[in-house]
């Protein structure tokens, strides 16, 4: 892995959910993309033209990007292009306490830095704590770089992402002048329209457009708790709150809400704002709490140390590979604690040995639990065992996506 070329772009972090189909989106389009990544077994998997995860579209992408030598792969630092655009889509996690972890971004650079040079534009792609550009920005002035920084987020949803990169409107930010011009320039040949905004804005706008969807998720599951457990049909309040009414039209139904970004994002905005988002943090309770509220449910109706549950669906959304923070391991979790045995299925996950084909999850579990809705489940026989089905998924399948938009 040290092939060393120049290239028009190189993606740090490029072997990831968003590097990757965000570099095989600027190879279709022309560019040499260069992908730099410390996972050295995700990259040696690219290069050998399978994606890592799934992606719409990404498989066709990759073989091209391949084929037309416009992708080369690299896990030595001293490698990266020394002129160009240098993407960062590294991930940005919160710490166990959910603080964010600062440590990540400065460590990449402070990797980079030998090789980082004033001909180079630095794009932040990943989501930023508020007031990362502007350090960043600092930090190599004070480093004697003249490099220009902008920040340019992601926001599309996971598993579209080569898709949305050339439906969305692109948030441009910079630091200079000359950051937004050559950042403008950098999205103008894959995006649809741009949106110039100041860093601090800019960054924002990612995190509250993440938190606002992690609420909205709050609002219904709360809105399905208190229904379901004055024993009403949440679906029918669901449809007569949303049918030909559309000031409601919006409203999502309730399901496990988890995955890499949401969560995280809010509490991100909790932090920044002193722990004074009372609002996300609430959210969190409500979504965290579905979980449990659901065990509970079962533990009212079974004796749970003689039950066996089986849990379908371990990826944290419908038709989707990733595991990445999915509510299905916390229910899992739990349940090991409580039940008899706890079985597992997906039909997407790949890297979980825990797993078993969905036949003999539903023959011998005595309780049926649908943690992600997968198109797989809809209608299917369980062979008259009791299903647990907050997503009405199962029982009476839905028309629309429930999914639809979860990042
Ligand atoms: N997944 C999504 O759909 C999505 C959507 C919008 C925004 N985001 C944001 O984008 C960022 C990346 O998310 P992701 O889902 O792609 O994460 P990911 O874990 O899939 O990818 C991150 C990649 O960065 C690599 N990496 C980590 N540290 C590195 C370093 N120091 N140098 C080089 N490579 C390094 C990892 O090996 C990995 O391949 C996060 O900030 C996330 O919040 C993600």
């Amino acid at each position: 892995m040290t092939d060393r070329k120049y290239a028009d772009i190189c993606i740090v972090g490029g072997a990831g959910h968003v590097g990757l189909p965000m570099a095989l989106s600027f190879a279709s389009a022309g560019s040499r993309v260069q992908i730099y990544d410390i996972n050295e077994e995700t990259l040696a998997t690219i290069a050998a033209g399978k994606m890592p995860f799934v992606d719409d579209g990404a498989d066709e992408y990759l073989r091209h990007a391949l084929d037309n030598d416009r992708l080369t792969l690299t896990s030595d630092p001293a490698d990266i292009t020394p002129t160009g655009v240098l993407v960062i889509t590294i991930g940005t996690p919160v710490d166990e306490f959910l603080n964010p972890s600062h440590g990540e971004v400065k460590s990449a650079i402070d990797t980079l830095l030998p090789y980082i040079t004033d001909e180079h534009l630095i794009v932040l792609r990943s989501t930023l704590y508020p007031g990362t550009t502007d350090w960043l920005h600092r930090y190599l002035e004070d480093c004697g770089r003249k490099t220009r920084v902008s920040f340019c987020p992601e926001r599309s949803v996971q598993g579209r992402a080569i898709k949305e990169l050339a439906e969305l409107p692109q948030i441009v930010s910079g630091t200079s002048a000359a950051a937004i011009t050559e950042a403008k320039q950098f999205f103008m040949p894959v995006v649809p329209e741009i949106v110039e905004l100041p860093p601090l804005e800019a960054e924002f706008v990612k995190l509250f457009d993440n938190s606002y969807r992690y609420i909205e998720f709050a609002i219904a599951n709360q809105f399905f708790m208190v229904a379901d457990q004055a024993g009403a049909d949440y679906s029918k309040v669901h449809f007569g709150m949303t049918y030909g009414y559309d000031r409601a039209r919006h409203m999502p139904r309730p399901g496990f809400t988890a995955g890499p970004c949401l969560f995280k994002d809010t509490m991100q905005i909790a932090a920044f704002a002193r722990n004074q988002f009372s609002l996300g943090n609430s959210a969190m309770l409500v979504n965290e709490g579905l979980v449990l509220y659901v065990i509970e449910k079962i533990a009212a109706k079974f004796d749970l140390a003689n039950v066996t549950v089986g849990l379908l669906g371990m990826a944290f959304k419908a038709e989707s590979d990733d595991i990445r923070a999915s509510l299905s391991y916390k229910m899992k979790k739990h349940l090991m604690m409580r039940a008899k045995n706890v079985l597992t299925t997906d039909p997407y996950v790949l890297n979980d040995p825990a797993l078993s084909p969905l036949d003999g999850v539903i023959e011998q579990s005595d309780v049926l639990v649908v943690c992600a809705p997968h198109s797989d489940y809809r209608g299917m026989d369980v062979k008259g065992k009791p299903v647990f089905d907050v997503w009405n998924h199962i029982t009476k399948p839905i028309s629309a996506d429930v999914t639809k938009g979860m990042a």
